[in-house]
């Protein structure tokens, strides 16, 4: 694991989306994976910059997120389809057909997992994965017990995960109780990840995953064991390190 420390969130963002940005340029058909949350949108908006600015372009670029929350259709604004609408996709010159999420609202949700998983494959696995990390080490939605050697899947969302994603809807009851992940092992497969993280509330989680045991009850400290992972870190962050 590869710690890159700076100094705040917008740093952290900038030098997120110019590593991607010089990934995209290099690969003749990128295929990235992406993550929602609070932790990367400056990322996008740096993206966005780089694109207004003529420094990069999205259209050999596909893109795979690493989740979906199940029962909210793409159109609704709490989703994690229009999460990346509204932040990237509509900004950036990336045909519709190169995007990809779970589909939540699918009626056969394990044939949904299936085939998210079928159609990574099909483009060749994901090249550079960003990440951020749950304050309980989850990574996508890969709550704590999920399997190391676990596939796209749908999974039921632990409370405290709920809790803490409550502040993007307008109560705790809104929360869904399940969504579609990436499995561990599909986060694994990627050839490089870049996984963000800013401000002291993460810092005792970015210990644990970067010093503590490589444990199922702890997610995300399976990274140890990727040979290519990118931890950008704001000073915070990294404060118990
Ligand atoms: C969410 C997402 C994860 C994300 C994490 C942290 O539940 N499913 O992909 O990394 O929680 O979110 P945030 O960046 O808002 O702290």
């Amino acid at each position: 694991m590869q710690l890159r420390a700076v100094k705040n969130y917008e740093e952290m963002s900038i030098l997120a989306s110019s590593m991607l940005v010089e990934k995209v340029n290099k690969l003749e058909r990128p295929v990235l994976g992406l993550a929602t949350g609070s932790t990367p949108e400056g990322l996008y908006k740096q993206l966005i910059k780089q694109y207004e600015e003529k420094k990069v372009s999205f259209q050999h670029v596909k893109t795979f997120n690493l989740d979906e929350y199940v029962g909210l259709n793409k159109q609704d604004e709490q989703s994690y389809h229009y999460y990346m609408k509204d932040k990237l996709f509509r900004h950036v010159d990336i045909p519709e057909q190169h995007v990809h999420l779970p589909n939540g609202a699918a009626t056969n949700l394990d044939e949904e997992c299936k085939a998210y998983e079928s159609r990574i494959k099909e483009n060749g696995g994901i090249d550079v994965q960003i990440l951020g990390i749950g304050l309980n080490g989850h990574i996508g939605f890969n709550e704590p017990g999920t399997s190391f050697s676990s596939r796209t899947h749908l999974v039921d969302l632990a409370p405290s995960t709920r809790q803490a994603n409550a502040r993007f809807f307008t109560s705790l009851e809104q929360v869904p109780e399940q969504a579609i992940t990436m499995g561990i092992d599909t986060i694994m497969q990627s050839k490089e990840i870049l996984l963000l993280v800013s401000g002291e509330k993460k810092a005792k989680a970015v210990a644990r995953m970067v010093e503590g045991d490589i444990t199922e009850e702890f997610p995300a400290s399976i990274l140890q064991k990727h040979p290519n992972v990118r931890v950008i870190g704001d000073e915070a962050a990294l404060s118990l390190l």
